[in-house]
């Protein structure tokens, strides 16, 4: 098969052309079944046009003016999809021209693109975002991301990325929602629920894609690509569950991931790709590869050709074909050969042609070539993303309660290397997004309290040795009231292949803190970060220590509002923070070990630095003794919160059983509830969590059929815990999984 614009062979044609003049062309009949136009279109399909619809091209990356015709000449009418990269809706209808109105039966392509946390208007980092426990926020941060990315051309969004990832070593931590798999489930599906919307069709729907399956944060000691030791009660209890997550809640799409399994790459996996996303889970959309990583297939030693990594991807259910041609070049000979079936390539090209009818793109395959200011960063869309990027924060320290600063902090010192950044405080994955869109920290400190109250001096570099502006750092200090430093990572030190073995910030910024520390003045030090890094030092250092992530476009003006007092901080971690880069993987469900008190490293503390669900407030929450009540088959668990301290705020109940005793050793508890509520100082609220045994108090098998066994339960919440007896026999609910009881 030629890579250029393909002549389909004259034989197809003459098979084809019979075909599709018999009988109406029903596939062009939006009133028909959209089963029924699938089956129209795909019977009228020659095997050539069939291959172009399970190839992925990568489009627009060069996108000068003068360079527009050539690529799109290039681009052939037949392929079925493109990683678009363009933002000009001309160009898009351009390209899609020539698929609908220069192919012979006019099939429309999808275009996917990147837009993770954000296209234009880019929204924190997802570690960030789940750090909120703000569901409805993020569910509203990924409909913008469709509304902009669909006026741009942009159908589908290779996101939400669920990977549940517990080494931080690991770059991609940043683009995932934590350590927990139910958290990171209920934060994908909202996720997916904002993009698709309540019908793909939707002007403002894009399609979702679940990634990476599966199992490529387990890499290796963090290391990006690397294989993964996975056994399958790890894989059923931490790895899929946010996948079943995303799937139930209707994301239309599915990535496939670098990494193997103990062994088998995912991309070439019938177990996950078919027993699994098909049989288990009734998954109807299609799987598309990550980058090239069909033809990877051959460095993980699997297969010795292109042609057999072809074979072994289409084969195991992939679908579609990122970019690396090898469904384009090696599936025709395939078939001819007898190696495939042709039915195997039919069931991959009805199952991106059913996205594409439901994505309306056969209807309306154009788009209308609004202006920028009409596509982008409404200002709806900017105060979305500063209101969750408030959320996002993480209150770490707060001593003396030096924060929050209040209307008249007096002379404001900030310093350091993330202060008057725009670039970093976007994050990895930052989609479309612009720096000259962001509101640096220094904007949203002089918006908040004017220029003369804010001096600026960087003072430090990200890395290195100058410390030649330490000094004028210091002299800053000593003429302000207070220093807020703004420290951490560069956006490349996270996101994919950006595995780093040490997790401490580079030295000059911690004898930086330390310098500025010795000033005698409070120290506020916001770290902005892909990842959790090591803290434990600057805590000593710092007055206020706060985790600000990668806040996005509108950081600036959420970290004015947080430090002002104007937002109450109410976000808590959603992984965990080591007390050192040797004490990873660190993260809070362990399985329940031989020795629970011993076995650690001798040489450091024990204790990670701050845990999985830590987060202070500007206030104090009270809770009280956990009720917990049987009513009928469920239990039903509450505890009052009380508000008693100085100023309103959110508080976020997360609520963890714990499983004394199985048939396997179970973790030492597992996050199954949380609730966010806003509590007026002074109020109380009731948190409730209703526990369903068959749904909260089971768990998978190796083989994922759920297990519920008879025993002592514990349910925990803010530090308190209450027991519980599960007596059986239980009636299971047969609606939520088959589980048998032992
Ligand atoms: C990358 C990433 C994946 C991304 C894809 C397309 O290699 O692994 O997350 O969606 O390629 O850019």
């Amino acid at each position: 098969m030629t890579k250029s614009v393909s002549i389909i062979s004259s034989a197809a044609v003459i098979v084809a052309l019979v075909a599709s003049c018999t009988g109406a062309e029903v596939y062009k009949d939006p009133s028909a079944p959209v089963g029924k136009r699938v089956e129209d279109l795909l019977s009228r399909m020659t095997r050539e046009e069939k291959i172009w619809q399970v190839t992925q091209w990568t489009y627009g990356k060069n996108m000068n003016e003068n360079n527009v015709e050539k690529e799109t000449k290039a681009v052939s009418p037949y392929v079925g999809s493109i990683l678009f990269r363009s933002t000009n809706p001309a160009y898009y209808n351009m390209v899609q021209r020539k698929a609908v109105e220069e192919s012979r039966l006019g099939i429309p392509m999808i275009c996917g693109f990147d837009a993770i946390h954000g296209y234009r208007t880019i929204f924190p980092i997802p570690l960030a975002q789940a750090c909120s426990w703000d569901t409805d926020l993020v569910e509203k941060s990924c409909s913008v991301t469709a509304a902009e990315s669909r006026r741009s051309g942009v159908f589908w969004t290779f996101s939400p990325m669920v990977d549940v990832a517990r080494d931080s070593r690991w770059g991609r931590v940043a683009e995932g929602y934590g350590e927990d798999p139910y958290l990171s489930g209920v934060m994908g599906a909202a996720a997916v629920r904002g993009y698709q919307g309540e019908s793909l069709d939707s002007d403002n729907s894009i399609a979702a894609c679940l990634k990476h399956f599966a199992g490529y944060a387990y890499s290796q000691g963090g290391r990006d690509y690397q294989y993964t030791e996975i056994s399958s009660q790890s894989l059923w209890e931490t790895v899929l569950p946010p996948f079943e997550a995303g799937v139930k809640a209707g994301a239309a799409t599915v990535m496939s991931s670098f990494n193997d399994i103990s062994g088998t790459p995912a991309s070439a996996s019938p177990y996950l790709l078919t027993e699994v996303l098909r049989d288990k889970w009734n998954f109807d959309g299609f799987v598309v590869s990550d980058w090239g990583s069909v033809e990877q297939l051959q460095s993980q030693g699997v297969a010795a050709t292109p042609a057999e990594a072809c074979e072994k991807a289409i084969e195991a259910g992939l679908d579609m074909d990122m970019v690396d041609d090898v469904y384009l070049d090696n599936l025709d000979s395939l078939i001819t050969s007898g190696a495939v079936s042709e039915k195997v390539l039919d069931e991959a090209v009805r199952r991106i042609l059913m996205v594409k009818f439901r994505l309306g793109l056969f209807e309306k395959p154009y788009i209308e070539e609004l202006p920028e200011e009409e596509r982008w960063l409404l200002p709806e869309y900017r105060t979305l993303a500063r209101n969750l990027a408030a959320e996002t924060f993480v209150l770490l320290e707060n001593k003396d309660e030096v924060l929050p600063l209040g209307k008249k902090p007096g002379k404001i010192a900030l310093l350091g290397p993330l202060a008057d950044n725009a670039y970093d405080l976007m994050g990895s994955w930052n989609g479309q997004g612009d720096s000259s869109d962001v509101v640096t920290i220094l904007d949203g400190l002089v918006s908040e309290y004017g220029r003369n109250s804010v001096k600026y001096v960087r003072g430090c570099p990200f890395e290195g040795n100058d410390r030649s502006g330490f000094s004028a750092a210091k002299a800053a200090v000593r003429s302000c009231d207070v220093a807020v430093l703004c420290m951490g990572e560069r956006m490349k030190w996270s996101g994919e292949n950006a595995s780093r073995a040490s997790l401490a910030l580079p030295q000059i910024q911690e004898d930086f803190i330390r310098e500025i520390a010795s000033c005698g003045k409070p120290v506020v030090v916001l770290i902005s970060s892909g990842r959790p890094v090591e803290l434990s030092r600057i805590a000593e250092r710092a007055d206020a220590l706060m985790a600000i992530w990668q806040p996005g476009t509108e950081g600036g003006n959420a970290v004015a509002d947080v430090l002002s007092g104007k937002v109450n901080p109410s976000g808590k971690l959603a992984i965990t923070f080591p007390y050192s880069s040797e004490q990873q993987p660190s993260f809070y469900n362990q399985r329940r070990s031989a020795r629970p008190f011993m076995g650690h490293y001798q040489d450091i503390p024990k204790t990670p630095a701050y845990e999985f669900g830590y987060g202070l407030s500007y206030t104090d929450f009270e809770y009280g003794e956990i009720r917990v009540n049987a009513e009928g088959e469920n239990f039903v668990a509450e505890v009052d919160v009380t508000n008693i301290g100085p100023a309103d705020g959110s508080e976020t109940v997360l609520w963890f059983i714990s499983d004394h005793y199985a048939s396997i050793s179970r973790p030492v508890k597992e996050l199954k509830h949380f609730e966010k509520q806003f509590i007026p100082a002074g109020e109380s609220r009731t948190f409730r969590f209703e526990i369903e045994p068959g749904q909260h108090l089971s768990y998978p098998d190796s083989n994922g059929d759920m297990v519920l066994e008879k025993g002592t339960f514990s349910v925990i919440a803010g530090g308190h815990s209450a027991d519980f007896e599960l007596k059986l026999p239980y009636r299971i609910d047969r609606t939520q999984k088959q589980t048998k009881t032992i």
